[in-house]
């Protein structure tokens, strides 16, 4: 797809889907407890929709009804063996929880995924379970992955690596296993699936001590079914702020937004930057802080990030660094070391480009320098993706500033947030598709002439 520059700002309040970590973790804890949870405003987006998939697939019973998904939960060991594989698609979040979660079931089952996905490391999440006597074969530390469900013993478990999705396979391996497993997070990262346990009655108990975090879960109780309602998504949001941020004339509200402590870096960072963002409606949603995001145009600094916040803003590097393009003075974004694992290398992606659309960038070990231009000029407009759905949404909120950009793969972008095209051209963006059929006529004309 093609995105252009547009010159009347962006306006009026974006429809921001629910948010994608709170969607998988409310199928996946829904599932394994007693009772029948309605879930609103659930993501339908293709990564939520293979995790609900595989649970189709293990016998829950999963209904639409109208706007809300029922699902009928029968409890821990209520999951049935697939009858076949369980394809994944681009999802990082099913395949690390679900590894987690199938460990301690008594059924063998079998992880698949796409390219993606199958390229990315999952040792991170097999090696810890392992200590746990899961037993559990990757294929060279990636998917495929056979998970030979056994009963698990509870143990200790460090996770040095700063990921939510580490941390939650863990705990959710831990939910079926007798005793208590002791987990310390050396990085605090999300804690959604801490929230939403403690709310379907887990015995889970989290205690903060400055950096770190022990979480203790007492395994073999059965969780409470209860009804969820899924807060917008602040990740997905970031694309519409940034955009408003660095076009002139723009004004919008999001409505409904999570803007959990673990998640909010974002907010954090873009303020440090100057930007103009109020926090209306505050209030507290299953646990969950919400509010509504009121943005305008700003006129931007560049700012210096820590190794610190990057796990609080793990995903939102892409479209921060597009802020930092339009900033008036250089950026420098440190310890960003995870982003060469997400579903695609985003390090190397942003900066290269960020170099084609003229703009003065570096990697220095992991630690992203941006040095921004009061004017650019692109030297390439193909804007590679790696089927990468950040990648692809930040690039398309550059293109609405110095465009035309050529997105490539930019299917990807329904992993995450199917509506983000349209919800973009109606609050004024500019993408189409126009030139892209016009090449792909010429290519079919061509081949036909062969
Ligand atoms: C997620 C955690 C993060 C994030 C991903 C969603 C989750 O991954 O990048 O998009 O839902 O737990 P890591 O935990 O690997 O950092």
């Amino acid at each position: 797809m093609i995105s252009s520059i547009i010159n009347k700002g962006f306006n009026g309040n974006p429809i921001i889907p629910g948010d994608k970590s709170i969607s998988h973790r409310s199928i996946i804890i829904s599932s394994i407890s007693k009772g029948t949870s309605e879930i609103k405003n659930i993501l339908k987006s293709d990564d939520v929709l293979n995790t609900l998939k595989a649970f189709k697939e293990m016998g829950v019973e999963i209904y639409e009804n109208d706007n809300k998904i029922i699902v009928h939960g029968k409890g821990l060991n209520s999951l049935k063996k697939p009858n076949k594989k369980l394809y994944l698609g681009n999802s990082g979040t099913s395949a690390r929880l679900l590894t987690g979660l199938l460990a301690s079931q008594n059924f063998e089952s079998v992880l698949t995924g796409d390219e993606s996905l199958s390229s990315r490391p999952m040792k991170r999440i097999s090696e810890p379970l392992i200590k746990m006597n899961a037993k559990i074969n990757t294929t060279n530390g990636k998917l495929p992955i056979k998970i030979l469900g056994t009963e698990l013993k509870n143990a200790d478990i460090d996770i040095t690596i700063p990921s939510a999705q580490i941390k939650s396979g863990i705990i959710l391996a831990a939910l079926n296993t007798h005793g208590i497993t002791r987990i310390i997070e050396h990085n605090i990262s999300r804690d959604h699936t801490e929230i939403m346990l403690e709310s379907f009655g887990a015995n889970i108990n989290v205690i903060k001590e400055g950096k770190k975090k022990l979480i203790e879960i007492e395994g073999k109780k059965e969780l409470v079914s209860k009804n969820i309602n899924v807060p917008s998504d602040l990740s997905s949001s970031a694309f519409f702020i940034v955009a408003a941020l660095i076009n002139d004339k723009s004004h919008i509200v999001l409505k409904n937004i999570n803007i959990n402590p673990t998640r909010n870096g974002i907010l954090v960072a873009l303020e440090k930057m100057g930007a103009k963002i109020s926090y209306l409606n505050k209030k507290i949603n299953n646990n969950e802080k919400i509010c509504d995001i009121e943005v305008k145009s700003s006129k931007l600094n560049g700012c210096e990030l820590d190794a610190d916040i990057a796990k609080l803003m793990i995903d939102e590097y892409p479209i921060i660094s597009i802020a930092a393009s339009f900033a008036d003075s250089p950026s420098i974004f440190r310890g960003l070391s995870e982003l060469r694992v997400k579903e695609s290398d985003r390090l190397k992606l942003i900066t290269n480009n960020l170099l084609k659309c003229g703009v003065n960038c570096k990697i220095v070990d992991d630690d992203l320098y941006i040095f921004p231009q009061k004017k650019y000029s692109i030297k390439d407009n193909n804007i590679q993706t790696d089927f990468d759905h950040r990648i692809a949404m930040a690039f398309t909120v550059m293109g609405s500033k110095i465009g035309p950009l050529k997105i490539d793969k930019s299917d990807s972008i329904k992993t995450s947030f199917p509506t983000f095209i349209s919800e973009f051209n109606k609050l004024g963006g500019n993408i189409s598709w126009k030139k892209l059929l016009l090449q792909l006529m010429v290519l079919l004309h061509q081949a036909r002439n062969v």
